[in-house]
């Protein structure tokens, strides 16, 4: 996610400025950029790449300004690019905005700011917020014109915004998106993030949710998004800088998985519009979907458990058929494309060589490729035609953990808008899946508020020398994936079946005490037939752990050893909290083995090797 810095005072802000986004680095940015306010007139200077590409263009030029905004990008709308990087000005350059989050309106602004004659520079929804600010600005009113605009604005953002003719004075905005103010002696910060200032000061302000601040060199004023004013307490950081930079967890990992319940919600700002589901790089419409008539997927690893996911959802939704296939295998198997073949390829980094290789053999073969990545810009971002973006945020730990859950809302939203397409939902249907995906959020803390029962749960499993996963349906896909997660955190060795598929040979494994972590939370008869499987191991001396629904408590309490109820919501999403409370399993064992778990043995962030 992108890192804001802002910086007022009586000293030169760019070193101040570029210092301070170094230190947001691991928030991850494909662009950077700052600007500066001096004699009533904004100089921004901003660039694709690394902030040393920013710094060495910076090198030499005389840039005074003792107030100035600065940003990391991490792209969402619009490719990395000079002209995407942040700051964006108004076309006049009297205001400057820099902004983390999505604007989900943008578009429909944006239409209304052409009309009125505005010309945009960029591909970005941050654009819009530029040209509004300065439509309600009348030189000497930052405040106010911010104010105004804010409560244009849909979505998540945090802000932090500059005027030429008003020097001295930086506003920032914080809505759903974080962001502090730091207190110094004659200079104030602003910053997305601890890390950026904590060199300066320890002293800080956590903005609440829409809270607009005032900032000058000796004040802070904060107000509520009408300008009345309104007070915070001021908080003494504690932590570590290098603590800091994980916001307190001690693991990125963790940090990750508590992200989920917002990154769901990041996912849908450039999905979900009103009552539309519309891929913004993916015109999905009934004249497309005719020149399909069968879906094909690759992936590797838990991209490819997202995608095992898609394949069960779509065919059951949608009843389009799909194959799926991990990509080293698809590779080499002269797969049977053809011009009606919906390829997708799904990788969180879009940088995996196998799944790039894949997706290259699929355009050949003149199939439709679209990729479902977390990172725009990347390899295969850059080379499907179509594009759906998980949003999730960079993710520094080495397990995947958010964007599987991202992937798997994107490929829900693919399958219910491939059905209603496809006219296999009423409006009603189609509606009541909707609503379901914007419930996720709150389904998935139902997993993530019972962290500490599921820490006690992983003291006994850090016990064992080998561990079964099972589940049947989505089930399956969710106990592949908590299978996964296990080895490659704990180094445990864990394997996943088809609960039917136990006593075709597996059961023969089982002693006294093998853990079996059943995933159970499909309403349907296959709720009644992973119970039946579970009594088949329970009898074998098994020690089980489901993950339930609350509603199926009472059948299920009794069977198990120790249980895990998730809330009662929809099946097609139940796999999201069930794998968030696998991750946390996953994360305590490896913990308590004191596994290295953030960089796990043997492991790449991005596999660009085949
Ligand atoms: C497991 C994990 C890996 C990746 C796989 C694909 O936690 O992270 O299995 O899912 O290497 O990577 P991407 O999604 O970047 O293509």
């Amino acid at each position: 996610m992108c890192g804001i810095v802002g910086y007022v005072g009586y000293q030169d802000a760019t070193d101040i400025l570029l210092n301070g986004l170094a230190k947001l680095d691991y928030r991850g940015y494909d662009s950077a950029g700052i600007a500066l306010v001096h004699n009533n007139q904004i100089k921004i200077d901003k660039y694709k790449g690394k902030l040393e590409v920013l710094a060495g263009h910076l090198e030499g030029e005389n840039r005074p300004g003792k107030t100035g905004i600065g940003h990391t990008r991490w792209a969402t709308h619009g490719k990395p690019s000079d002209a995407n990087a942040h700051p964006h000005p108004s076309e006049d350059m009297s205001i400057a905005v820099v902004h983390n989050g999505i604007v989900e309106n943008y578009k429909s602004l944006k239409n209304e700011l052409i009309e009125n004659g505005v010309t945009f520079a960029s591909e970005t929804d941050t654009e819009v917020i530029s040209h509004l600010v300065r439509s309600y600005f009348d030189g000497n009113n930052i405040l106010e014109a911010v104010s105004k605009t804010v409560k244009r604005l849909k979505g998540a953002y945090a802000l932090c915004i500059c005027a030429a003719n008003e020097p001295g004075k930086i506003v920032a905005v914080k809505k759903d998106n974080p962001l502090i103010i730091g207190i110094g002696e004659n200079e104030n910060f602003v910053a997305s993030d601890v890390p950026a200032i904590i060199e300066h000061t320890r002293q800080i302000y956590t903005l609440s949710q829409g809270t607009i601040a005032l900032v000058t060199a000796d004040s802070v004023e904060l107000f509520d998004e009408d300008l009345n004013p309104i007070t915070a307490q001021v908080e003494q950081v504690t932590w570590s800088a290098e603590a800091a930079t994980k916001a307190g967890y001690e693991h990125f990992m963790l940090k990750e998985i508590y992200e989920q319940p917002d990154a769901l919600q990041n996912t849908f700002g450039s999905i979900l519009d009103g009552e539309a589901i519309e891929f913004e790089d993916f015109p999905l419409d009934k004249e497309l979907l005719s020149g399909i008539s069968r879906i094909y997927m690759a992936a590797c690893g838990t991209a490819y458990y997202a995608a095992s996911y898609g394949k069960q959802i779509i065919e059951k939704i949608a009843r389009i058929p799909v194959e799926i296939d991990v990509a080293s295998e698809f590779r080499y198997k002269n797969p049977i494309i053809s011009e009606d073949t919906l390829f997708v390829a799904v990788s969180q980094s879009g940088e995996t060589a196998d799944t790039l290789e894949s997706l290259r053999l699929a355009t050949t073969s003149g199939a439709k490729v679209l990729s479902i990545t977390n990172v725009i810009g990347s390899a295969i971002d850059r080379e499907t035609r179509y594009a759906i973006h998980t949003n999730a945020g960079p993710e520094i730990a080495v397990a995947s953990t958010k964007a599987f859950t991202t992937q798997v809302i994107c490929l829900y939203l693919l399958a219910i808008e491939l059905a209603r397409l496809s006219g296999k939902l009423t409006p009603e249907e189609y509606k009541g899946y909707r609503k379901a995906a914007f419930d996720a959020p709150e389904y998935a803390k139902s997993a993530i508020t019972q962290n500490d029962a599921i820490k006690e749960i992983a003291l006994k499993i850090a016990e064992a020398q080998s561990v079964f996963f099972i589940g049947r349906g989505v089930d399956f896909c969710c106990a592949q994936e908590g299978s996964l997660k296990l080895k490659e955190l704990s180094y445990i060795h864990a394997e996943a079946y088809q609960s039917g598929e136990l006593k075709h040979g597996p059961i023969a494994l089982l002693q006294d005490g093998s853990p079996v972590i059943a995933v159970c939370t499909q309403s349907t008869e296959l709720f009644d037939k992973t119970l039946n499987n579970i009594k088949e191991v329970k009898a074998r001396g098994a020690y089980v752990f489901a993950i339930a629904k609350k509603h199926m408590e009472s059948e299920i309490i009794d069977e198990v050893d120790d249980l895990l109820l998730i809330d009662d919501g929809p099946d097609e999403l139940s796999l999201i909290p069930a794998a968030i409370a696998l991750q946390l399993l996953a994360y305590h064992t490896a913990v308590a083995l004191e596994r290295d778990v953030d960089k796990p043995r043997n492991l790449a962030k991005s596999v660009t090797v085949e």
